[in-house]
């Protein structure tokens, strides 16, 4: 949640701090702030949009080269001016932005309310910084000290950066649990900071990854990297690979339909070198040491949200049918509240886009602390999620803006349909020719996502005839029910259509109530196993006046005979078909919400990456 983005160096700071800003607005965007020091501390902030702050700004003052700028998405206080960050000091001397929660804010809160300070807004970040100043008034110590004996008290989750206009030649900032990343300038002495890559690459791309507990000193002095005990580390330099290109729209009006065209491009990268059909050959480089704990597993339990988690959940078809492990699925928000059972044996692999999100994080320590071995699945590299875990394979999808997920999800899922696959190889649970002929379609799949794409005009359409609904429901079976939810979700969080995902059978335990005239119904109803029974689940929906779009394989003559609307999909294995079924449903989220006015990259209430509980 929040982006925060800092910058010390000879260069004026705003202009990188504004750019950086736009470049995270997506992880949370309801209202922004800046702090710059030029000889004093000039801070300005502003509910809604980067660009409103940016206007706002426009004929201030802003100039100075130590600069901090914050992209909020509210946890404690509503999105206004006044609880938008920066947050000062009661005498304006420090100011700080914070991504996470302090979770005893209220205590220490307490604490200062008795000793006369007072408080401008509800946030429980602004409770830090009058916390610091008061320490450091009554230690009569540096920040640094006071920050490091601030954090040694504070109960939470943070990723912070402090400026003050008394030591004005340095940044401060400190992680816990979330995620900053401090590029090193070419200059002596320049450094840039920041929630995640992105506003660093077109200014350096030597990075140090800050790790959790410790706190970063930044400017004339070089960079420094101490725990909380004021232990100093070195720091370990790395080689950022992204390209710029990656993180920009190239055309496409928004990233999310960007997002939706690389897939063809990012489903061939998950691939690359991993899988080579003709030679049968299938490898995740990055499962190795572990990887006869994973053949021989017991059982394995994935844990994920979202997006991640419908991966999770066509993951469990995939490993249950191709290799014969158990698989469960797990909501990692549910797993790390309810006591589970984790035994010898057991392997959790952590799914995640992001590779930050809290409740999936948590859900690792505490697999962990039961002995359990944790295999990552994540896109972004260096995170921390991909850290936490033992093992594990990138999905290589490249930066995913747009907050609905769409590249990663196929890409998760191509990535664990290989892991299926290899489990599947060393288990010998399928025959030489089910094997090959599987790496085969898998490899040709990028094509037929193509194909899928020039899909476009005609899911504009059905787009066009439903983008008044009040509702619609997703169904599908084996396979396609993940399909269904995902489907759903997109619809939901970007058009704020209220949309449900149903495995086809079920509707007819409660939500076949729902189906009239009004109710769109999209049904997944490729050929496959269930094709027999999912016709006789259509005819349900129609005998009730439903209105079907049903997506189906090319060439099938039945189903259009009796649905409303078609979206035909090319043919491949039945294991394979959410990577394509999913793409017209990704279309018609992104065409509806966008023919209802809606801002399909920032939806409402939403952040890219959720690292608060
Ligand atoms: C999907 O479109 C989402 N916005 C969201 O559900 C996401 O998948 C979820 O927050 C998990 O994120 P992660 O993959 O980065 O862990
Ligand atoms: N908890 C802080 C707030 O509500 C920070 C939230 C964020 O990460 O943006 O202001």
């Amino acid at each position: 949640m929040c982006g925060i983005v800092g910058y010390i160096g000879k260069q004026q700071a705003y202009p990188i701090i504004i750019k950086g800003l736009h470049r995270l607005e997506y992880r949370g965007y309801d209202s922004a702030g800046v702090a710059l020091l030029n000889g004093h501390l000039n801070i300005y902030k502003k509910k809604g949009k980067v660009s409103e702050l940016e206007h706002f700004i426009a004929q201030k003052d802003n100039t100075g080269s130590v600069g901090i700028g914050h992209t909020r998405w509210a946890t404690h206080g509503e999105p206004n001016d006044v609880n938008a960050h920066p947050h000062a000091s009661y005498n304006q001397k420090i100011a700080l932005i914070h991504n996470g929660i302090i979770e005893n804010y209220a205590a220490i809160k307490t604490e200062l309310l008795k000793k006369g300070y007072q408080f401008q807004s509800e946030t429980d970040t602004e409770v830090l910084v009058h916390f610091i100043e008061e320490i450091r008034q009554n230690e009569q110590c540096s920040l640094e000290k006071a920050l490091r004996l601030a954090l040694t008290k504070i109960v939470g989750a943070y990723a912070i950066i402090v400026i003050s206009e008394e030591e004005p030649r340095q940044l401060l900032a400190a992680r816990k649990g979330s995620p900053l990343v401090i590029g090193i300038g070419t200059e002596a002495g320049e450094y840039f900071i920041a929630s995640d890559a992105t506003p660093i690459i077109e200014h350096t791309k030597n990075v140090v990854y800050l790790n959790d507990n410790e706190i970063a000193i930044l400017g004339e002095s070089g960079l420094h990297i101490k725990n909380l005990q004021n232990v100093e580390t070195t720091p370990y330099i790395q080689t950022l690979d992204m390209a710029l290109e990656s993180i920009e729209k190239g055309g496409y009006d928004y990233f999310m339909l960007k997002e939706i065209y690389e897939q063809p491009n990012s489903i061939a990268d998950a691939m690359r070198g991993r899988l080579i059909a003709k030679d049968n050959y299938v490898r995740l480089g990055g499962i190795h040491h572990y990887l006869p704990h994973l053949t021989n597993a017991k059982r394995i339990v994935i844990v994920a949200c979202g997006t991640s988690w419908h991966a999770g959940l066509v993951a469990e078809y995939l490993i249950e049918e191709l290799a014969r492990i158990p698989v469960e699925v797990e909501y990692a928000s549910e797993f790390r509240y309810r006591n589970p059972i984790i035994e010898k044996g057991d392997v959790v692999i952590a799914i995640s886009q992001s590779g930050e999100t809290a409740d999936t994080l948590a859900a690792i320590e505490l697999a962990k602390s039961r002995g359990a071995i944790i295999y990552g699945i994540c896109n972004v590299v260096g995170s921390s999620i991909a850290r936490a875990t033992d093992e594990g394979a990138y999905i290589h999808a490249g930066p995913e803006i747009g907050v609905a997920s769409t590249k990663a999800f196929t890409a998760q899922v191509t990535v664990l349909t290989m892991l299926a696959l290899m489990l599947a190889q060393h288990r010998q649970t399928l025959t030489k020719e089910q094997f090959s002929f599987l790496l085969h379609e898998l490899e040709n799949i990028p094509q037929k996502v193509n194909k899928s794409l020039r899909l476009n005009d005609s899911v504009l359409e059905i787009a066009k005839i439903f983008k008044d609904a009040r509702n619609f429901l997703y169904l599908g079976r084996g396979y396609n029910f993940p399909v269904a939810l995902e489907g759903a979700l997109k619809l939901k969080e970007i058009s704020y259509i209220h949309a449900e995902g149903y495995p086809a059978a079920e509707m007819k335990h409660g939500p076949i109530a729902l189906i009239d005239e009004e109710m769109p119904v999209v049904v997944i109803a490729t050929r496959d196993s269930s094709y027999d029974k999912i016709i006789s689940n259509i005819k349900e929906v129609k005998a009730r006046r439903g209105k079907v779009i049903a997506v189906v394989t090319e060439g099938d003559v039945l189903i259009p005979e009796m649905v409303d609307y078609v979206i035909e999909i090319p043919q491949t294995h039945e294991a394979l078909i959410p990577l394509l079924a999913v793409v017209p449903l990704q279309l018609l989220a992104y065409h509806v919400a966008i023919l209802r006015g809606c801002d399909v990259d920032q939806p409402r209430n939403l952040a890219k990456s959720v690292t608060v509980e």
